[in-house]
């Protein structure tokens, strides 16, 4: 049975998600000058490509099977090069002499677009010199809906209009460099729990039976999970990873209303969609549904699915040509597009010593010769350095403080906490940073980047404290209090520094499978920090992956100042000894809601059901985090937004203007097809040529033997080839095309400019500092269940002295008015009142205005 029926069969009977055939073709929407005439330049050499040469590009050559995370093969004979991809996305992981910068969470904490864009061009930069065409960020899914989810620190927030902003300029920052970005995962990947079948069943849940499956709804998909990834397709994202669990029940990999439907038709994504490493589950299923790069090639069990048999299901007619020049025009446009020279990648995913296998993993057959694969290269630079730093600082969120920072007139400090110093193993403390014995620089897994020269927070403090002849000491001991509370007592001011981690399924922390068992604290800490409250002054400073319990410490009357901030990479440390000092005043607003009881957020599905087949329903709909609590009027510790600053700013003179706001979409523009020419491919091409060098194991586009049944595409003689089969074999599905399409990003009117707002922002002093202005609207009451308020604006000022002011603006755009109609499967722009609030967080709001549209 082909998988191709195998899949419609069980979407028939199963009820998966609908389908959506056939593919959209890129090059048939209006686009910049720039990209027709990369796409030019690909219809050209597609033209000059038998299809062997085709699948080369779209399928990498296996894991291991080159240095790079990912290797696809290239067209020698036409200087087509293969493409390294590696993993972000805060810095080129499991290497050398490359930044760490503050990972997604704390960057999301800054809501500062400029520095986003930066730390993209930066990266971009390092991946670059690495010899890197393809960094594998940034992250907008998961986006954060459980506070639990391991991976939630690689991504800036859960909240989808500020993960759209930032995720769009750090892909314009890094593919201004000349190295393509790709957002990822489409979408649903909130949880590491059952996100792979075998992976899960290895940690011992056997009845196991499916991945999880994300079942969100229509205007949920929309509203909020899509949300940013539409703003990611508009920046002109070169590539886009789609998931390993399954949404409405079908793999994402191979979801068809996902990735024709959604990011192809609805989205106008022009770029190419690569799987997940191991997350290809077939082979003719995924190209139809949208799938246009394998990775890493092959599956764990050595299973290839495209390669050599996505040749023959062409050559066969079972796979329309036309879908492959497709994925080969998607891959190359976006590769000349950003400019992708021909750089060689210069150090080895696999190893870190000085010499290796070029082809590092056993399997294949090594008749290699080791050679130098890691050259070294220190990729930092004061730029890249500076946006490190810049970005810990701003990534700083004061959540309390009595008046006791920034420190002065203290003479003795004493520090305590696992997270103050560098772990036992070392600051780079093993494969994928998976530890947690010492300061959090990162969260562990694939997102993870390794520091070459990190400083602890202690260290930091101490370099700080010395220039004002103030002592400071410390123990990281926590379980036993006997020492800590001696220094206490000896302190002016005592400083904890907590944590809590998490990462990816692939190595198990403390007992935490990637996502967290629980919000509390690691290693003891809020009982640290109450006995260390107990003796004195206490500062406490919570390092962490994303929202964690502060009740059983909060209101110790002698905390006298809280600090949170994400995992910050290099300069972690010394950010915040440059906040507590006062040389920087902070400016970071909280990216997620801190809730006060555990209970409040979203659960994890942890428990396998009956079936085998565990779902993650997201029932909540559009409402999570700060939507979920106004809409339950439950009170957070802190919420969303929210962030203290040393000096006091002000919002005043709000100016609204409006331009008059169509409820509907108009028609959007029509696509315009595009005429390819396809080489002819004769039988000897799909052979490897004689004496070519084949190892073992590697994924080639050639066929091994010679059964060339049913080879209606191509001649004997190469002289003419029959036509293309255009007829697909299955039925036409849903296919839809939504008013919401029509460009890249989708409808163009989506993005049009409807109002303007405007604000004074004065810094009152006493100190010089940024502020964040946060633009929240509430839409019409209007039958449609709206959140409270949605985030539609931000604005980071540039520093301020006392007594400066400035003009803050925003832009909102028509899609920033607008819900997801599931009826008219478009955006629309109801009818009512509106309102506008300016404020410091989601509920604290000091100017507001109304409209009625
Ligand atoms: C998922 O299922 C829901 C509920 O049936 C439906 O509203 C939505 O359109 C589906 N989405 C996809 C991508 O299958
Ligand atoms: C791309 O090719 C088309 C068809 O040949 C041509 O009309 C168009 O001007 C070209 N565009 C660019 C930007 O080169
Ligand atoms: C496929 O890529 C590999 C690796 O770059 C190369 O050796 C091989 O010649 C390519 N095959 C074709 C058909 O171009
Ligand atoms: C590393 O790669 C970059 C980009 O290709 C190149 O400029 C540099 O010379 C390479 N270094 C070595 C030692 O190969
Ligand atoms: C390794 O490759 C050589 C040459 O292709 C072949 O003769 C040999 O059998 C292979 N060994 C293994 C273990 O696959
Ligand atoms: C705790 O540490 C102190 C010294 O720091 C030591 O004297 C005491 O025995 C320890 N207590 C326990 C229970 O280990
Ligand atoms: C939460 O998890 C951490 C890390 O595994 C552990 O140290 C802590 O004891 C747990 N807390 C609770 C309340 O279960
Ligand atoms: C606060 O600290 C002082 C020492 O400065 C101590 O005497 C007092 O008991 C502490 N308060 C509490 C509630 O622990
Ligand atoms: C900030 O300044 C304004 C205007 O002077 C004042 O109304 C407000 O209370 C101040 N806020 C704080 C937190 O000091
Ligand atoms: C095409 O090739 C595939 C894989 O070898 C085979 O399963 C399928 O039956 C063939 N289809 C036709 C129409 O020959
Ligand atoms: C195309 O494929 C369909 C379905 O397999 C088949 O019925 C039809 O005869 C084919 N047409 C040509 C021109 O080969
Ligand atoms: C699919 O849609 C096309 C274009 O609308 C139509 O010509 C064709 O008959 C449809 N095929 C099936 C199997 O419904």
């Amino acid at each position: 049975m082909s998988p191709l029926f195998l899949f419609v069969l069980l979407t028939a009977v199963l009820g998966l998600s609908p389908d959506w055939y056939p593919t959209p073709e890129v090059g048939t929407l209006e686009a910049s000058n720039r990209w027709r005439k990369a796409f030019n330049q690909s219809l050209d050499l597609l033209s000059q490509l038998t299809i062997p040469e085709k699948v080369n590009i779209t399928t990498g050559a296996g894991l291991g099977a080159g240095i790079c995370v990912g290797n696809t093969g290239g067209v020698p004979r036409l200087g087509i090069k293969g493409l390294c991809l590696d993993n972000g996305p805060v810095g080129i992981s499991q290497t050398s002499h490359v930044s760490v910068f503050p990972c997604g969470i704390a960057m999301g904490a800054t809501f500062d677009r400029q520095l986003v864009h930066r730390r993209g061009s930066a990266l971009g930069r390092e991946s670059k010199l690495k010899g890197i065409d393809v960094h594998l960020g940034p992250v907008v899914g998961p986006l954060g809906r459980n506070a639990e989810g391991g991976r939630i620190w690689e991504g800036f927030t859960n909240d989808p209009y500020l993960a759209g902003k930032l995720a769009a300029e750090s892909i314009l920052g890094t593919q201004g460099e000349n190295v393509m970005a790709t957002i990822k995962h489409l979408v649903g990947n909130e949880q590491e729990h059952f996100r792979k079948l075998g992976e899960w069943q290895n940690f011992g849940f056997k009845d196991l039976k499916a991945p999880l499956s994300s079942n969100i709804d229509d205007k949920t998909l929309n509203e909020v999970y899509l949300w940013p990834f539409a703003d990611a397709v508009k920046a002109g994202a070169a590539a886009v990873m789609c998931s390993y669990q399954l949404v409405n029940g079908t793999q994402a990999c191979q979801n068809s209303a996902l990735i024709n439907g959604k990011l192809k038709s609805e989205l106008g994504f022009q770029g190419f969609l690569m799987s997940d490493w191991l997350a290809q589950e077939s082979g003719v299923s995924n190209a139809l549904a949208g799938m246009d790069m394998a990775m890493p090639g092959n599956e764990i069990n050595g299973k290839v699915y495209w390669g050599e048999e996505l040749t023959r299901k062409v050559v066969n007619g079972t796979l329309p040509e036309s879908r492959l020049d497709d994925m080969v025009l998607r891959i190359l446009t976006a590769q000349i597009y950003v400019g992708i020279d021909d750089r060689e990648p210069n150090f080895s995913y696999f190893t870190t010593n000085i010499f290796g296998n070029p082809m590092p993993l056993p399997v294949y057959n090594n008749s290699f010769v080791e050679q130098i694969v890691n050259y070294e290269i220190d990729t930092r630079d004061m730029f890249s350095s500076n946006v490190a730093l810049e970005g810990a600082q701003a990534a700083v969120v004061l959540l309390q403080n009595d008046g006791i920072l920034p420190l002065k007139n203290k003479k003795t400090v004493g520090v305590f906490g696992v997270g103050s110093q560098i772990g036992p193993k070392g600051a780079y403390c093993g494969k994928n940073m998976a530890c947690s014995d010492g300061a959090l620089i990162v969260g562990w897994g694939s997102g993870s980047a390794y520091p070459t020269d990190y400083e602890s927070p202690f260290e930091a403090l101490r370099r700080r404290a010395n220039k004002e002849n103030v002592h400071v000491t410390g123990t990281t001991e926590s379980w036993n209090m006997s020492l800590a509370k001696v220094i206490a007592q000896k302190s002016d001011v005592n400083i904890v520094y907590v944590l809590a981690t998490s990462g990816e399924a692939d190595a198990v922390l403390d007992g935490n499978l990637g996502d967290r068992n629980n919000v509390s604290l690691w290693h003891n800490g809020d009982a640290l920090i109450n006995s260390v409250a107990s003796n004195g002054k206490t500062v406490v400073i919570v390092t962490t992956v994303g929202p964690v319990d502060m009740e059983p410490w909060i209101n110790h009357p002698n905390i006298s100042a809280v600090i949170l901030t994400g995992p910050a990479g290099d300069y972690g440390g010394k950010a915040l000894a440059d906040v507590i000092f006062g040389d920087i005043n902070p400016s970071g607003k909280l990216p997620y809601t801190i809730a006060k009881n555990a209970s409040d957020y979203i659960p994890l599905v942890k428990q396998v059901p009956s079936d085998g087949r565990p779902e993650a329903n997201f029932e909540e709909g559009v409402f999570i985090d700060y939507k979920l609590f106004d809409r339950h009027n439950k009170t957070p510790r802190f919420e969303f937004g929210y962030g203290l600053s040393y000096s006091n700013f002000t919002f005043t003179d709000l100016d609204l203007t409006l331009d008059s706001i169509s409820e509907h979409l108009p028609s959007p523009p029509k696509p315009v097809p595009v005429n390819k020419h396809s080489t002819n491919t004769s039988i000897s091409d799909l052979y490897a040529p004689a004496g070519f060098p084949l190892v073992n194991g590697i994924v080639y586009p050639w066929l091994k033997n010679d059964s060339t049944t049913g080879f209606s595409n191509v001649s004997a003689d190469g002289s003419s080839p029959p036509a293309v089969n255009s007829t697909y074999h299955f039925a036409n599905g849903t296919g839809d095309i939504s008013d919401a399409s029509g460009g890249i990003g989708g409808n163009p009117a989506l993005w049009k400019t409807v109002a303007t707002l405007s604000h004074t922002t004065k810094n009152n002093g006493p100190f010089t500092g940024s502020v964040v202005s946060q633009l929240y609207v509430s839409f019409p009451d209007s039958g449609v269940d709206s959140p409270k308020v949605q985030l539609r604006g931000f604005d980071k000022s540039p520093v301020l002295q006392v007594g400066e002011s400035q003009l803050t603006s925003y832009d909102l755009h028509w899609r920033d008015l607008a819900v997801w109609d599931v009826a008219l499967q478009s955006w629309r722009v109801q009818r009512g009142q509106y309102n506008v609030y300016i404020g410091h967080s989601s509920r604290a709001f000091v100017l507001s205005h109304t409209f009625t549209l």
